[in-house]
């Protein structure tokens, strides 16, 4: 298959999805920039897929999204170095149990857990895609802005893992709204070029997101869900297609699909929610901005 991005970056590409993308991605003859806090897993890589030290096919970077402070300057860096980037995904994320029902309450270590969790999941995501969006937007040539998000944020069935559900919904409707302002200033002449917005929900997958490491009370919780390559190749195959969707999920089975019909539904609404609220019904006589002098 012919390289569908010249250069990417992938935050938390140290294991699972990530490494998976990243590695189908260089096999693909695409140049990657790889992220995660692991320095010995991004050696790792670096070195099963023929990094050089005088070739920059392969640059791995030490970073935790959590710095959130951090983050203006790592992407400053990033795109200095690189700015024939054409994609950035953005797949790092975590997921730890609570338990609201025990009567003793959760710990303070507990709440630290699901603080870090949030900012994990959903706050580093948008003060990232905030970071290289001035850079997408300036581009000349098109660009990719791909989210892995999952489908517990659409369907919060397991209840255990409450609060990476909502982190997931969070980021699911920051993707929507996000979609529709780019898409919204292309049509209104305000930018020429807008990157394309791809969400995409896996189903349970073999990683280490299930491990024991991450949630003890688990047993053999990497084996939950379909093997990783089998993921890696649906989710690749769709990205690499003619007409690339902007948001797609891929089924237990292995399959790419669209996601459920309810959830159709809801940016049906959500579209017509946000046009008649741009309208002269809408807000626009208490916009400032819209005010005749
Ligand atoms: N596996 C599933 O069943 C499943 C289903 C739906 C959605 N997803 C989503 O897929 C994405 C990837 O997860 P995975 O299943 O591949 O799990 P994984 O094997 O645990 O990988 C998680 C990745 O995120 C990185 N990461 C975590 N915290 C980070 C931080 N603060 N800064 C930078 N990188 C960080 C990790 O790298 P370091 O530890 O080296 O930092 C690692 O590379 C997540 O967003 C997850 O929610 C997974």
């Amino acid at each position: 298959m012919a390289p569908i991005y010249k250069k990417v970056l992938i935050v938390g590409a140290t294991s699972g999805i990530g490494w998976g993308i990243a590695s189908a991605l260089v096999k693909q003859g695409t140049h990657v920039i790889v992220v995660g806090r692991r320095v010995d897993k991004l050696e790792e890589f670096w070195k099963e897929h023929g990094g050089t030290d005088d070739s920059w096919s392969i640059q791995s970077e030490h970073f935790d999204a959590t710095e959130l402070r951090e983050i203006p300057s790592f992407a400053t860096k990033i795109i200095e170095r690189n700015p024939d980037l054409d994609c950035v995904i953005l797949n790092s994320g975590i997921q730890r149990p609570f338990d609201f029902t025990n009567s003793n309450g959760l710990s303070s270590d507990d709440l630290q857990t699901l603080d870090t969790e949030m900012t994990t999941n959903y706050t580093s995501y948008v003060h990232l895609t905030a970071a290289f969006m001035p850079f997408l937007l300036k581009s000349k040539t098109p660009t990719n802005l791909i989210y892995i998000s999952a489908t517990l944020g659409l369907v919060p069935g397991l209840l255990r893992t409450l609060n990476y559900n909502a982190s997931k919904s969070a980021l699911h409707t920051f993707i929507l709204n996000l979609r529709e302002q780019l898409n919204g200033s292309k049509e209104d002449g305000k930018n020429a070029n807008v990157p394309k917005i791809i969400e995409i929900f896996p189903p349970a997958v073999q990683t280490e997101l299930h491990d024991e490491k991450h949630q003890p009370d688990l047993v053999n919780g990497g084996q939950i869900g379909i093997p990783l390559d089998t993921f890696i190749e649906a989710m690749m195959g769709a990205l690499g297609g003619d007409e690339v969707p902007d948001e797609f999920t891929v089924g237990n089975d292995g399959k790419v699909g669209e996601v459920m019909p309810f959830e159709k539904e809801r940016q049906k609404a959500m579209k017509g929610m946000a046009a008649f609220l741009k309208g002269d019904a809408g807000l626009r006589k208490f916009l400032k901005s819209e005010q005749k002098a």
